[in-house]
C-alpha cells in the first residue's frame, strides 16, 4: 500500500511536471517561485476537470440547511452511465421482485436533512454536489475519488493489524446470501478527527478461490475528511478487485445506479437518536434481482432507491459467500492514544435499548429469493475493551438483533 501511495505520488508528480513544461515553461523562464505556484494551478485544473465530470448539469437544485448542494439530474445524466462498460446499460426502474419488498419492524420513516428544503422532481435524482473543498480535504485527487486502505473485517485473524481499522461485528458464512437486510439505528458518535470515521453498515462480500474480493455495502457513516461534517449521513460503496482500483463511495465514481428522487446518497440523516430519548433506524435491504442480476437497495419497505449493476461483479453473481453487519471506526493513535471516537452510539451494548446503538430485523436473502433470519451468528469485536457487541438475540418483534458499540478511549482502552 505504501508503495502504491508512493506511485501514484510519483505519477501525479510526473504529470504535473510534465504539464507544467508543456502549457507554462515561459512563465517559468520569465518568474521566480514558479514550480510551486504552477504546481498549485496544474492541481486547480485538474480540481475544475474533475468537478466537471462529478457535477452533472441540473434541473433544480436544493441548498440543504447543512451547507450541502443537492442537485436534481436527469436520471439518465447520472455518473454512473460515464463508464464505458454502462454506457449501453438499460436503466431499471423496478426490480422484478416487486412488490414483495420487505418486513421490517415498525419504525419512523426515514428523513434527510435537505427534505426541509424541497425535492426533486420526477425523472431525476438528487446528487449531493462535489464541491472545490470536498475534494482539497482529500490527501490526493486519487484519495478523493478512491476509498483507500480500505478493509473488510476478516475473521481469519489479520484483521488485527489492519491499519487502525477496528470493528463489532457479526457475521454469517457457509452457504450463498443473494441478499440482506437489517434495521440500524442512527446515532451521531463524536468523531475525534477529520481523517478518522465511525460507520455502521451491512457488508455482503464474495471472496472467491484466488482471494479476491467483491463487495456491497451500505449504511452510515460520519467522516468529516470526506463530506466536510460530522452528521451521520447515508452512504453506499462497492469494490470488485479486493478495494485495490475499483472502490468508492455513493456517486464519486461509476457504478451505483439511482433511480428514486426523493433519497440522496451522502446526505446527512435526520433526525438520529438521542441518548435515552427518540429512537430512529435506517432500514435498509439489498437484494439480488432474480431477473436482472442487479443487487438493488430498498429503504424500508418500499423506497427502491437504486442499483448496483450485475455487469460491476463477477463471481458474485452466484451470490456472496459472508455476510457482516456492524461498526467499524478508524483509530489513528493520535499521540500515541487510542482515539476517542465512538462507535455505534458511542456506548457499550451492555447499556441497551435507547443506549447503545442497535441492529434488529436481521435477515439475508436465499438462492430461492426468501427472505429468512439467520439460526446463528457469531459475534465478534477487534478490542472489546474499546468497542464491543453482544451475543444475538432473537425476539417476535425485533427479529435477529445485537447491540454493538463503543466510546473508543477509556480507562481500559489507554
Ligand atoms: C495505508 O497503508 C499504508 C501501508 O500500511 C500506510 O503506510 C499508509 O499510511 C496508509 N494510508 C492511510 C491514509 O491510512
Ligand atoms: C413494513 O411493513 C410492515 C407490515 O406491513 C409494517 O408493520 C412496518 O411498519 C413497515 N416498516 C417500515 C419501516 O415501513
Ligand atoms: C492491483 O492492481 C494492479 C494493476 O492491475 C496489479 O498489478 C496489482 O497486483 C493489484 N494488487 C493487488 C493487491 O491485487
Ligand atoms: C470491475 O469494475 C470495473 C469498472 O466498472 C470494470 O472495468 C472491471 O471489468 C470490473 N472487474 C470485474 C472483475 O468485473
Ligand atoms: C421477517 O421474516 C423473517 C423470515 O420469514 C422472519 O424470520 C422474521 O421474524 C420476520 N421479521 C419480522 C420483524 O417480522
Amino acid at each position: 500500500m505504501a508503495d502504491k501511495l508512493i506511485r501514484n505520488a510519483k505519477t501525479w508528480m510526473v504529470s504535473v511536471v510534465f504539464f507544467f513544461f508543456l502549457c507554462f515553461g515561459h512563465i517559468t523562464m520569465a518568474g521566480q517561485d514558479t514550480l510551486s505556484s504552477n504546481g498549485k494551478l496544474a492541481k486547480e485544473l485538474e480540481v475544475e476537470k474533475l468537478l466537471k465530470t462529478l457535477n452533472k448539469p441540473a434541473v433544480k437544485s436544493i441548498k440543504s440547511p447543512d451547507g450541502d448542494i443537492f442537485d436534481c439530474v436527469h436520471i439518465l445524466n447520472q455518473p454512473a452511465f460515464d463508464d464505458p462498460k454502462l454506457k449501453k446499460h438499460k436503466i431499471q426502474m423496478r426490480p422484478t421482485f416487486y412488490p414483495k419488498g420487505s418486513n421490517f419492524s415498525k419504525s419512523n420513516p426515514i428523513a434527510q436533512l435537505w427534505h426541509q428544503s424541497g425535492n426533486c422532481p420526477k425523472g431525476t435524482i438528487p446528487i449531493r454536489r462535489t464541491t472545490k473543498d470536498d475534494i482539497l480535504r482529500a490527501d490526493s485527487i486519487q484519495q478523493f475519488v478512491k476509498k483507500i486502505n480500505q478493509t473488510i473485517p476478516d475473521l481469519s485473524g489479520s484483521l488485527y493489524s489492519t491499519n487502525g481499522h477496528e470493528y463489532a461485528i457479526s457475521d454469517l458464512r457457509g452457504d450463498r446470501y443473494y441478499g440482506a437486510q437489517a434495521s440500524i439505528n442512527i446515532w451521531k458518535p463524536h468523531v475525534q478527527q477529520s481523517n478518522e470515521f465511525s460507520l455502521s453498515q451491512i457488508w455482503i462480500v464474495n471472496r472467491d478461490d484466488s482471494n479476491n474480493v467483491e463487495t456491497i455495502e451500505a449504511g452510515w457513516q460520519i467522516f468529516p475528511e470526506l463530506y466536510g461534517d460530522d452528521n451521520p449521513r447515508l452512504f453506499v460503496y462497492w469494490t470488485n478487485d479486493s478495494y485495490n482500483r475499483t472502490g468508492c463511495y455513493n456517486l464519486r465514481c461509476s457504478g451505483f445506479v439511482q433511480v428514486d428522487n426523493s433519497i440522496a446518497v451522502g446526505a446527512s440523516l435526520q433526525p438520529f437518536s438521542v441518548y435515552g430519548a427518540s429512537q430512529y433506524v435506517l432500514s435498509i435491504l439489498i437484494r439480488k434481482d432474480p431477473g436482472s442480476g442487479n443487487w438493488w437497495m430498498l429503504l424500508g419497505n418500499s423506497t427502491f432507491v437504486g442499483y448496483w449493476p450485475a455487469s460491476l461483479f463477477d463471481r458474485m453473481s452466484e451470490g456472496a459467500s459472508n455476510v457482516q453487519w456492524g461498526g467499524e471506526i478508524i483509530n489513528n493513535r493520535d499521540h500515541g492514544q487510542h482515539t476517542t471516537t465512538g462507535m455505534g452510539s458511542g456506548n457499550f451494548p451492555q447499556e441497551g435499548f435507547g443506549k447503545a446503538s442497535f441492529y434488529r430485523d436481521i435477515s439475508t436473502v436465499d438462492r430461492n429469493n426468501y427472505l429468512v433470519s439467520p439460526n446463528y451468528l457469531s459475534t465478534f469485536a477487534t478490542n472489546s475493551k474499546c468497542y464491543d457487541i453482544s451475543p444475538y438475540a432473537k425476539s417476535n418483534d425485533w427479529g435477529v438483533y445485537f447491540f454493538y458499540g463503543g466510546p473508543g478511549r477509556n480507562q481500559n482502552c489507554p
